[in-house]
């Protein structure tokens, strides 16, 4: 069986720096085997409206390795199985729709960059029979069945950053100083952030806090002449027995949003430590600028990857770093289950060995 001679490629979900790298590393890959490449906008937004598709060649890739966001856009609520619109009779299912213009473009197999809701959709397709390609993208670092994300390195690097300059304003005025991260249901942005930026305290939401012990904590370091502290919390954590903060409930259509965690914790620990607290939300600036040289390379080993896999006509798989190698492994692995920190792992008890407070 010949491999394909026309791929689409599309991006869903939250963006996250690395997304251009892939979209670049696919175009190039396929080029250098005479392979057609169709960029879809907007997700699958694209095989509604065909007409906004466009061929990618290597000269409309040129100069994005570098770049944030996505060339080819984005969205997290255009499912097509479910799609929300403005009427009263509930969601529409274009999926039909979907496959009559995926057909009608020529095109013969699919690659998704996404996270775990696009990546599941493209699961859906799959079972419909689209030959499809997965490629796992988030900052959070948090999807199954692959050691790191793309997007990740470049969210650590920029919270690690924050927290340096946090540390030398809050030594300053003898404050503690809260940072809250993103991350979702997964600690994985502020174990790592806190840990490279030398944090005080890390709350994620694997492991359940209680603020006395943290502030416990905070005396601690005053006591011993510190008269600061740098606490980093993870905006899925919460305290034990209590629930997460979210700005907006979920909805069938829609995931809740997370956030207001860090206020929460610094108006606390204001009252019980009787010192200053602040409190930074570092937000949608972990998800823009440019990819670190490692999610450069990672998303161009998984785009290139991708490519590789078409050419043996692999599909319904997800490309992934089983370190040190990139493999592919079965969607439905992948999608429906996040991967969290593992509390009793290395990464948390080098963070305990570092005198890190978890609040637990
Ligand atoms: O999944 C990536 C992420 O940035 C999460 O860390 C965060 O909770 C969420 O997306 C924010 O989504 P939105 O951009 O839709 O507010």
């Amino acid at each position: 069986m010949s491999h394909p001679k026309r791929i689409g490629i599309l991006t869903g979900g939250g963006d996250a720096p690395g997304l251009n790298a892939v979209i670049r590393a696919v175009v190039k890959a396929a080029h250098t085997h005479d392979i057609e490449c169709i960029g879809l906008e907007d997700s699958f937004d694209g095989l509604i409206h065909p007409e906004k598709s466009r061929v990618l060649t290597p000269r409309d890739v040129t100069g994005i390795l570098r770049l944030g966001g996505t060339v080819l856009g984005t969205t997290n609520r255009g499912n097509p199985f479910a799609y929300p619109v403005n009427t009263d009779g509930g969601p529409v299912d274009y999926s039909d729709l979907c496959m009559k213009n995926y057909k009608e473009m020529g095109i013969e197999a699919l690659v998704v960059i996404g996270g775990d809701g696009t990546l599941a959709i493209a699961h859906e397709f799959h079972l419909r029979g689209v030959p499809i390609v997965g490629v796992p993208k988030t900052i959070d670092n948090d999807i199954a069945e692959t050691t790191m994300t793309f997007g990740f390195d470049s969210a650590v690097a920029f919270a690690t950053d924050a927290i340096d300059r946090l540390h030398t304003t809050a030594e300053a005025h003898h404050r503690v100083m809260v940072v809250e991260v993103m991350g979702r249901y997964a600690g994985w942005i502020a174990l790592y952030a806190g840990i490279g930026g030398g944090a005080d305290v890390v709350l994620i939401p694997e492991i359940p806090y209680d603020l006395t012990k943290v502030a416990a904590r905070i005396r601690e370091r005053d006591a011993w002449g510190a008269r600061f502290s740098i606490v980093v919390v993870a905006e899925g954590a919460h305290p034990a027995g209590g629930s997460r903060t979210v700005v907006s409930e979920g909805s069938a259509h829609r995931v809740e949003r997370l956030g207001g965690v860090g206020e929460l914790v610094a108006v606390e620990l204001e009252r019980t430590c009787g010192k200053e607290a602040r409190y930074v939300v570092l937000g949608h600036l972990q998800r823009g600028g440019s990819p670190t040289a490692y999610d450069r390379v990672l998303a161009t080993r998984f785009g290139s990857f991708a490519v590789d896999l078409m050419l043996r006509n692999e599909y319904g798989v997800m490309v992934a770093l089983k370190s040190p190698d990139i493999v592919a492994v079965p969607l439905e692995r992948a999608v429906g289950h996040i991967r969290t920190v593992n509390v009793n792992g290395d990464i948390v008890s080098t963070g305990r060995n570092m005198g890190i407070s978890f609040g637990d």
